[in-house]
């Protein structure tokens, strides 16, 4: 069970004005900035549940999750996972957790992948039967063989990735971090990395914490979702509650070469649609709420007063429903 309360980090930022004179100036009367990073956040996660911690850019997810992984020190608050603080017991913590940040390889950079597996063993003292059952079953889900005699730098992101995940996953911890697991990856790519994080979950009942920009992800994997901005919890709800209270607006993209006067009122007056816009002469973008319309059906109501060359739906974004969740005015808990 990971717990965090009141789990809080500021970052001070030198104010320092430019050269020479400004770093002596800065010596003297050192001022400077602080952020908050992280607010008194709280939350209580039980073993097994998948939970993604969403926000914008900034609002505090890689810091909360540098905390919890015992990498950063919180300013103030607590954390406990599996009873442990992972500050003041950073070696007993970090047999229990695995993490991988998408942004940055935890591999060795210039070392075979396998060496750096060895390595790991080693380094967690995973016992032989261990790491062979999960050495096998990593090659076999994870098709590490096409690459685990490369060093880390010279894979693709792909599979940088994966063996990310799988080095992650060696020495069975029952709590995964992952910040931005499929970043940058292609549309299959991420496919892949879903189903191995989902399996682990399901599976071996693993927890996961997931940061990502893609609602796919979420959806696919996560059970719950909590939602930080500005470093403070707006929202922690189950997705199936969430998606009842805020049900995902899907979007179509038009290219029109014709149309009559009024359509867009026309549109914008019709139940179901939540918005329509031009983001050109040519171009306009409906979005529309799925139990109440199909996207055919909005294509053929806009083909009745426009010529429509091309058209195709867009991937319902998570910053939309971010959006909506701010705009509906109350944060619900
Ligand atoms: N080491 C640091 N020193 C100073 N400020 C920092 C430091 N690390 C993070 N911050 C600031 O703390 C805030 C939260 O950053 P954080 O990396 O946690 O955001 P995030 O939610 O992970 O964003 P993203 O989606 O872009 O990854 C930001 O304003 C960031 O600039
Ligand atoms: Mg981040």
């Amino acid at each position: 069970m990971i717990e965090a309360t009141d789990l809080t980090k500021e970052f001070k930022t030198p104010i320092k004005q430019p050269g020479l004179k400004g770093a002596v100036r800065h010596l003297f009367h050192g001022e400077y900035r602080t952020k908050m990073a992280v607010d008194h956040v709280n939350f209580t996660i039980e073993q097994g549940e998948a939970v993604a911690y969403i926000g914008p850019n900034g609002a505090g997810k890689s810091t909360t999750i540098k905390m919890l992984t015992g990498i950063l020190k919180p300013t103030s608050g607590r954390i406990q996972i599996d009873g442990i603080d992972p500050q003041k017991n950073r070696i007993q913590n970090a047999k229990n957790i695995g993490v991988v940040f998408g942004q940055r390889t935890q591999l060795w950079w210039d070392i075979p992948i396998e060496e750096s597996f060895t390595l790991l063993k080693n380094i967690y003292e995973i016992p032989d039967a261990v790491y062979q059952e999960n050495m096998r079953l990593f090659h076999e889900i994870f098709g590490l063989s096409e690459f685990v005699g490369r060093a880390a730098r010279k894979l693709s992101l792909g599979q940088r990735m994966r063996a990310d995940l799988a080095a992650a996953l060696l020495h069975n911890p029952s709590i995964v971090f992952l910040d931005e697991p499929t970043i940058g990856l292609d549309v299959g790519t991420k496919e892949a990395m879903r189903e191995l994080i989902q399996k682990i979950n399901r599976e071996r009942e693993v927890t996961v914490i997931l940061t990502s920009h893609d609602l796919r992800d979420v959806e696919n994997i996560c059970q719950r979702i909590i939602v930080i901005d500005n470093g403070q919890v707006i929202c922690d709800k189950r997705i199936d509650q969430l998606t009842k209270e805020y049900p995902m607006d899907r979007g179509l993209i038009l290219t029109l070469s014709q149309m009559q006067p009024g359509l867009l009122e026309q549109l914008r007056a019709t139940d179901g649609i939540t918005s329509v816009s031009m983001a050109d002469a040519f171009t306009m973008e409906v979005t529309f709420a799925p139990e109440k319309h199909t996207a055919f059906e909005i294509v053929k109501e806009i083909n009745e007063f426009a010529q429509i060359q091309d058209f195709k739906l867009a991937e319902p974004s998570i910053e939309r429903m971010i959006e909506k969740i701010y705009r509906s005015g109350e944060v619900k808990k």
